[in-house]
C-alpha cells in the first residue's frame, strides 16, 4: 500500500512538474539567407524522448506539431509549415525577404495524440542578407510528380539544381522559393496512386539565361503550349524521368530589366513642392439681373390678372350662358313636362297589353322540385305564421 501510494505521489508530481514548467528541448540558433530557401526539419525522433509517457501503447505516438511567432498567434508571412501525417517530419520552410532581416523566435509546440503531452521548442532564426548579392535572373519551374514535402530534404531539392545545372552553365545557382501547385491554385489530386498535388521550385542565378532555357518560351513553343501540346525542347534530359517539368509552366523573370523600369519607387520628403498658387481674377463684369426678374415675376402675374379678368367677365355679365340664345326658361319647363307625360303614357300602355304569365318562380307556394303549384288561399290553414317552430313540443 505504501509502495502504490509512493509511486501515485511521484506521478502526481511528475504531472504538476510538467504542467508547471512544460517540458522543453534546447534553444536552436538557426540562420536564414534573404533569397534562399530555408528549411527546417521537425524530427519526431528530437521530441520523443521529451515525452514523460513512455508507456507500450505509445512507443511511436502520432505527433503533431504548432509553429508560431513568439507571442503571435501564427508564423511570419515568409515561413510555412507542413507535416503529411503525424508519423512523419514537419516541416518549416519558406524565403525570406529584405523586409525580415533580423532575428524572429519562433516557437514549436509538439503534441502527442495519444497522452495529449506537449513538449515545446525555441527556434531562434538570424535572417542576414545574401552574401552573393542580387540573383537578378530567376526561372521558376512547375514539377508535376512531386509533393511539397517530398522535396524539402535537401538531397532531393540538390538532385533538381544539378539537373537545372546542366542546362543553365553558371557560377551559383540558388533555390529561391519551393511552393506546393496547392498554394498558387492548384487542384488537390484525386487519390490515385502517383498522383501529386506539383510543385513550383524557383532558382536564381547571376548569369543570363542560357538558349536550352530561353528555347521554351520561342514563339513555336508557346503556340504548341496553347494547342496543349508537349513544346520541343533540345536539352530537358536531365530532368527527366525523376522530375517531370511541365514546360509550358516556365516562367523567366528578368529582374535586371524590372529594376531598371519599373521597380524604382522614389519617395518624395512628403511636402510639396512650391508652384504656382490659384489667382482668382480681380474685374468679373457686372451682370444685370433686372430683366431676369421681370421674366420670373412679371409675366406670371400678368398671365394671372388676365385669367382673373375673363373669368369675372364669364361670371357677371353672361350668367346664364348658352341657353339664352335659343329659348326662354318657360319653355324649357314646357319641354321637360311634355316628356315626362309621354314616357308615362308609353309605359302604361305597354303593362295593359302584356299577356305573357308571370314567370313560376314569381308565383307564392311555388315548389321548385316538383313544379306542384298551390293555391295559398286553400291551405291558409298552413300559413307558416301559425306552423309551431318546434314540432316535438306539441
Ligand atoms: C514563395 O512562394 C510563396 C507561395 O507561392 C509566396 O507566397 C512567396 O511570396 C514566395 N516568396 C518569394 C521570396 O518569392
Ligand atoms: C500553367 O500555365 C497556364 C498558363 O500559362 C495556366 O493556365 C495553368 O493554370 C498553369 N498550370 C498550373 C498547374 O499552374
Amino acid at each position: 500500500m505504501a509502495g502504490q501510494g509512493l509511486t501515485g505521489s511521484y506521478f502526481l508530481a511528475v504531472v504538476l512538474f510538467s504542467g508547471i514548467l512544460d517540458a522543453s528541448l534546447p534553444v536552436l540558433q538557426l540562420r536564414a539567407v534573404v533569397g534562399e530557401i530555408f528549411i527546417h526539419e521537425l524530427e519526431r525522433e528530437g521530441f520523443l524522448d521529451y515525452f514523460t509517457d513512455h508507456s507500450e501503447l505509445s512507443s511511436d505516438p502520432p505527433i503533431t506539431f504548432h509553429a508560431n511567432l513568439l507571442d503571435h498567434p501564427d508564423l511570419p508571412q515568409w515561413l510555412r509549415y507542413i507535416q503529411r501525417t503525424p508519423f512523419q517530419t514537419g516541416y518549416l520552410y519558406g524565403s525570406a525577404t529584405d523586409r525580415e532581416i533580423g532575428t524572429q523566435t519562433i516557437e514549436v509546440t509538439a503534441y502527442n495524440r495519444d497522452t495529449y503531452e506537449t513538449v515545446r521548442q525555441t527556434l531562434v532564426i538570424s535572417i542576414v542578407p545574401s552574401p552573393d548579392g542580387e540573383m537578378p535572373y530567376q526561372a521558376d519551374f512547375f514539377v508535376k510528380n512531386w509533393n511539397v514535402e517530398e522535396v524539402l530534404p535537401t538531397e532531393v531539392h540538390e538532385l533538381f539544381q544539378q539537373a537545372v545545372d546542366s542546362m543553365w552553365e553558371q557560377e551559383g545557382l540558388v533555390v529561391v522559393n519551393i511552393s506546393s501547385a496547392l498554394d498558387r491554385g492548384g487542384r488537390v489530386p484525386l487519390p490515385i496512386e502517383n498522383r501529386k498535388e506539383g510543385i513550383y521550385i524557383k532558382v536564381s542565378s547571376k548569369d543570363p539565361f542560357t538558349e536550352c532555357l530561353t528555347e521554351a518560351k520561342s514563339s513555336e513553343n508557346l503556340h504548341r503550349c496553347k494547342l496543349e501540346q508537349q513544346p520541343v525542347i533540345t536539352c530537358y534530359d536531365s530532368f527527366s524521368p525523376r522530375f517531370r517539368v511541365d514546360w509550358c509552366n516556365l516562367t523567366l523573370i528578368d529582374l535586371t530589366d524590372v529594376n531598371a523600369t519599373e521597380m524604382v519607387t522614389v519617395f518624395g520628403d512628403g511636402v510639396l513642392e512650391p508652384g504656382p498658387e490659384f489667382n482668382p481674377p480681380e474685374d468679373a463684369p457686372d451682370r444685370l439681373f433686372f430683366y431676369d426678374f421681370l421674366l420670373t415675376f412679371l409675366l406670371p402675374l400678368i398671365f394671372g390678372l388676365l385669367l382673373c379678368l375673363i373669368l369675372a367677365y364669364i361670371m357677371c355679365c353672361r350668367r346664364e350662358g348658352i341657353y339664352r340664345r335659343d329659348m326662354k326658361t318657360s319653355d324649357i319647363q314646357m319641354v321637360h313636362h311634355h316628356t315626362i307625360h309621354d314616357n308615362t303614357e308609353e309605359l302604361r300602355e305597354m303593362s295593359s297589353t302584356r299577356d305573357v304569365p308571370r314567370p313560376l318562380s314569381t308565383m307564392p307556394m311555388f315548389n321548385v322540385r316538383t313544379g306542384e303549384r298551390i293555391n295559398p288561399m286553400q291551405n291558409s290553414r298552413y300559413d307558416s305564421a301559425q306552423v309551431p317552430l318546434i314540432l316535438a313540443q306539441q
